[in-house]
């Protein structure tokens, strides 16, 4: 059977990847989380010292890029793949409010986009990819067969952040966790380089008020549908 290219954007907290990974799944595809990648070059600017609270030092973090290896390699146990940073598992490390502090502000620089969009088109080359993200129809796969664009409102998107957090043992509040949300949100649509933005050919899915069993088949129509074209 025909594979296609399913892309996944949307704002943050909106349950992509929980959807992305499903659907991966049942079809047998690759999933790639995309701001993992995001996450996993913000790790290392914050070990290496080039962000923290009072500074960041982006001339340094784009010098050093070139150090920059990240890999996926599938968990059998979890049922997914975690990333990897020069060799290094820092799938718990990325996933922090601290790394979530930061992120937007790695995810603004061209010389980042550039590398790790060149990585995510190579993932993509032979089809059969559910990708998530914020410019995944847009920018790197633009002629995906399938676009979803994944919205619910900022208060549900935090309460689902802050559940998860605290469900890994972080300490954190809900107005801090929403404040990310809200911040993040305005940074990764108003950046000048590939902003969050629906593409015009994606179909949107408000899933405030839907179960993750009812958002995974309606999603799974959509691709059923696409098949059936090829
Ligand atoms: O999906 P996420 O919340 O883990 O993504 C973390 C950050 O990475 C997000 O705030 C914006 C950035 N990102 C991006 O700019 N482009 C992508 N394709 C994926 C993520």
């Amino acid at each position: 059977m025909n594979k296609i290219t399913i892309a996944i954007d949307g704002f943050s907290s909106t349950g992509k990847s929980t959807v992305a990974k499903q659907l991966a799944k049942h079809l047998g595809y690759i999933y790639v989380d995309s701001g993992a990648m995001y996450r996993a070059v913000t790790w290392f600017a914050m070990q290496n010292g080039f962000i923290n609270e009072s500074q960041f030092y982006i001339q340094d973090l784009i010098s050093n890029l070139k150090k920059v290896s990240i890999s996926f390699k599938f968990n059998i146990n979890l049922g997914f793949a975690e990333v990897y940073l020069n060799g290094q598992n820092i799938e718990k490390q990325i996933r922090t409010l601290e790394v979530s502090r930061y992120v937007s502000q790695v995810a603004e620089i061209s010389e980042v986009r550039e590398l790790l969009v060149k990585q995510q088109q190579n993932m993509g080359e032979n089809k059969g990819i559910v990708m998530d993200g914020r410019d995944i129809g847009t920018v790197v796969f633009p002629d995906a067969e399938l676009k979803i664009f994944m919205t619910a409102s900022a208060n549900t998107r935090a309460k689902r952040r802050f559940d998860e957090l605290i469900n890994k043992g972080e300490k954190v509040s809900y107005s801090e966790v929403l404040k990310n949300v809200q911040e993040r949100d305005y940074i990764d649509s108003h950046r000048e380089d590939s902003p969050l933005v629906k593409a015009h050919d994606a179909i949107e899915i408000d899933n405030s008020n839907l179960t993750l069993q009812e958002q995974f088949n309606n999603i799974l129509q959509l691709v059923e549908n696409k098949l059936k074209e090829f």
